[in-house]
């Protein structure tokens, strides 16, 4: 699902270079949970904006899909995550001048799709914010908004999903409701998860820990699967 070989980035202010990733290597397979830790501007979040195609890499290569990113202009880009790719930003970027319901449905009108706002109305359902479709993000709290960020992220049923801290703000409930619905997406629709998250107990659920630290992406843990339980 995932490849990417010798990727290099940084980010230039003026005479000073900030190196963000030194040649990182990573292969991951369709259906696989991955949790991406490091601390605080460690390149997580460029990261997935560079696996999304929102940013470009300095050196290196990233295939999604058997799809090679670098030689794709801005609408292909554009095109592939609307196919294929969800995403939930830090800083969930909702459009401020549209509904709960129509931020959700979006993605699916600009496909054209006739089933937008049904399946938009299921999905808010899904993150317990069915009675709040009708309002706008400024009249939702941060953790609402989060997840009605999610909602959009998966509405159109991407193959790929990439969240970055995507239960950093919500209370514990909330937060174990969320962890809860990636997973089930997960394993019902072989859904591939790449998380950035701080929370330890959620890493520790996905099938491999990887931590970015100093330009650098080192494998942590790699869980191995449980079968699902036989009840005795
Ligand atoms: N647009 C930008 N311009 C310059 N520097 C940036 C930009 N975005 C991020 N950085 C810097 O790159 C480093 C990595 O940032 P980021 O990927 O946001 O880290 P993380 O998500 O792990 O906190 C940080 O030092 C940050 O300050
Ligand atoms: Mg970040």
């Amino acid at each position: 699902m995932i490849e990417i070989s010798n990727l290099s980035m940084h980010y230039q202010l003026g005479a000073a270079r900030i190196d963000v990733l030194r040649s990182v290597n990573l292969s991951v397979p369709a259906g696989q949970r991955v949790a991406i830790t490091g601390p605080s501007g460690s390149g997580k979040t460029s990261l997935l904006l560079l696996l999304s195609g929102l940013e470009r890499p300095a050196s290196g290569r990233i295939a999604i899909d058997g799809t090679e990113l670098g030689g794709m202009d801005a609408d292909a880009l554009a095109d592939l995550r609307r196919d294929r790719i969800g995403i939930v930003f830090q800083s969930f970027h909702l459009l401020p001048s549209l509904s709960a319901l129509d931020n959700v449905a979006l993605p699916l009108q600009m496909a054209n799709r006739p089933d937008a706002h049904e399946r938009a109305a299921a999905l808010l359902q899904r993150v317990g914010l069915g009675a709040r479709q009708g309002h706008y993000p400024s009249q939702l709290s941060g953790g609402e908004q989060q997840r009605v960020a999610i909602a959009r992220a998966l509405v159109h049923r991407p193959r790929l999903l990439l969240a970055d801290e995507p239960t950093g703000n919500l209370d514990d409930h909330t937060g174990e409701a969320i962890r809860e619905l990636l997973f089930e997406l997960n394993t019902e629709a072989g859904t591939t998860l790449v998380l950035v998250t701080h929370d330890p107990d959620f890493a520790a659920r996905c099938d491999r820990v990887l931590r970015l630290h100093d330009g650098h992406l080192n494998e942590v843990k790699t869980n191995v699967r449980a079968p699902d339980a036989v009840p005795v």
